[in-house]
């Protein structure tokens, strides 16, 4: 299978497992407990149909938005995700590349594999930095500055992991960061030289938003869920996400909300944004969907922020109803994480242009010319 193969999320999906060892696939691919909540995230677009209307006259037609002060081309983020580096040695710079070529934003995990320092200098498109609120006041104060510094767009606190979500799969192979080549581990990875060497030969691993303050993670190897329940603080309250907003004091935005009432109290706080996520059912399994959660989270605070369906997003289709559904738009880890590993950049511009076409191709047989005449009527639930 190559790359020219891949003609949707599933496909890329399938070569990212080709190439990758399976403590690394399963990390990205797994999530807690029975995975119930992953593939609800994504099952849940099929409960509701689009009601297309026809001769709309959609010649031209204009799929961006402008998302927390920057225009978007498409109504798409790529969402924060740990690690790149070694899903594929060209990590984040591959995927803020892709990004910047296609106008959309993309977000720096404080567990990236490249500096913020670098990814400000390598692309003027919108980014966006996500923090996690470490017990080390410290290094939460320096990772704000830096972004600060580099002219990070906005600034995205991750709320649903007080504590690590039961990941099995990673339980079961031992994975940790950085991936550590222990007797059993080995045959994984020597089953797959090319990752091997990539991972070996190249840049050596690091963790450089967070190396200054901890080891943990990078200079030792630690599974995710030893770091986020050592390392995160879990006293974290609103005062906590009010403090940093007004630390950072740019645009700011809430990652991991779920319920209408924590929506309402994200505005009170100033917010900008919610992304309404369950981390890609990595953390609390049987946690609702994003998609089955907008109505309710529309309702109550539509029109007041923005909100940014998050999760689940394999189709161009399922980012048209996030809209109809009352999103501002809808942003996507895996999506663009199976295409990085199956061929780093040239793997991520492929996966955003398959979505872009189906957008666009959705957006005309809907009958639609812009974003904004998406909306609730064109939905019908089953
Ligand atoms: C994530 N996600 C995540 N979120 C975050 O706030 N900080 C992080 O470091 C990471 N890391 C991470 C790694 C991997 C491998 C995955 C798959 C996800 C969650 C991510 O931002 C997003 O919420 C989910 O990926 C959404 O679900 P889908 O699009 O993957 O279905
Ligand atoms: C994860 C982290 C790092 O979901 O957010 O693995």
């Amino acid at each position: 299978m190559r790359l020219t193969d891949c003609h949707n999320i599933d496909d890329f999906r399938a070569l990212a497992r080709q190439r990758l060892p399976w403590p690394v696939f399963d990390y990205i691919d797994g999530a807690a407990d029975d995975e119930l909540t992953k593939a609800r995230n994504t099952a849940a677009f099929a409960d509701v149909d689009l009601v297309p209307n026809v001769l709309a006259g959609v010649a031209a037609i204009d799929p961006s938005v402008t998302i927390m002060g920057r225009k978007s081309a498409l109504p798409l983020i790529l969402s924060p995700t740990a690690l790149q580096r070694v899903f594929h040695w060209e990590g984040e710079r591959a995927v803020a590349r892709a990004a910047e070529k296609f106008g959309l934003w993309c977000g720096i995990s404080s567990l990236a594999t490249v500096s913020i320092e670098e990814i400000g200098a390598l692309t003027s498109g919108p980014k966006l930095f996500q923090l996690y609120v470490h017990k080390d006041k410290g290094l939460n104060r320096s990772m704000i500055e830096r972004c600060q510094a580099a002219k990070f767009d906005a600034l995205a606190l991750t709320v649903d992991t007080i504590v690590s979500g039961k990941r099995e799969r990673c339980a079961r192979s031992g994975f940790t960061s950085p991936p550590r080549f222990t007797p059993a581990s080995a045959l994984s990875y020597a089953l797959k030289p090319r990752w091997a060497l990539d991972y070996l030969l190249r840049e050596k691993f690091a963790l450089p938003n967070l190396d200054t303050h901890v080891a943990a993670g990078t200079g030792e190897a630690a599974s995710i869920a030893g770091y986020f329940n050592t390392m995160l603080d879990q006293s974290m309250t609103w005062a906590t996400a009010e403090q940093i907003r007004n630390d950072w004091g740019g645009t700011f935005c809430l990652k991991g909300v779920m319920s209408a009432a924590d929506a309402r109290r994200a505005v009170e706080i100033g917010a900008d944004a919610i992304m309404i996520s369950n981390h890609g059912g990595r953390q609390l399994d049987g946690s609702r969907a994003p998609f089955d959660a907008l109505p309710e989270i529309v309702d109550a605070v539509g029109g007041e922020i923005e909100i940014i369906c998050d999760g689940g997003v394999r189709r161009g289709t399922h980012v048209l109803k996030s809209l109809a559904a009352g999103a501002s738009c809808a942003s996507g880890g895996r999506l663009y994480l199976y295409a990085l590993a199956a061929a780093g950049q040239a793997g991520v511009e492929r996966a955003i242009a398959l979505l872009k076409d189906e957008i666009e191709r959705g957006m005309k047989l809907m009958g639609v010319t812009g974003v904004d005449q998406l909306t609730r009527d064109r939905l019908r639930r089953r």
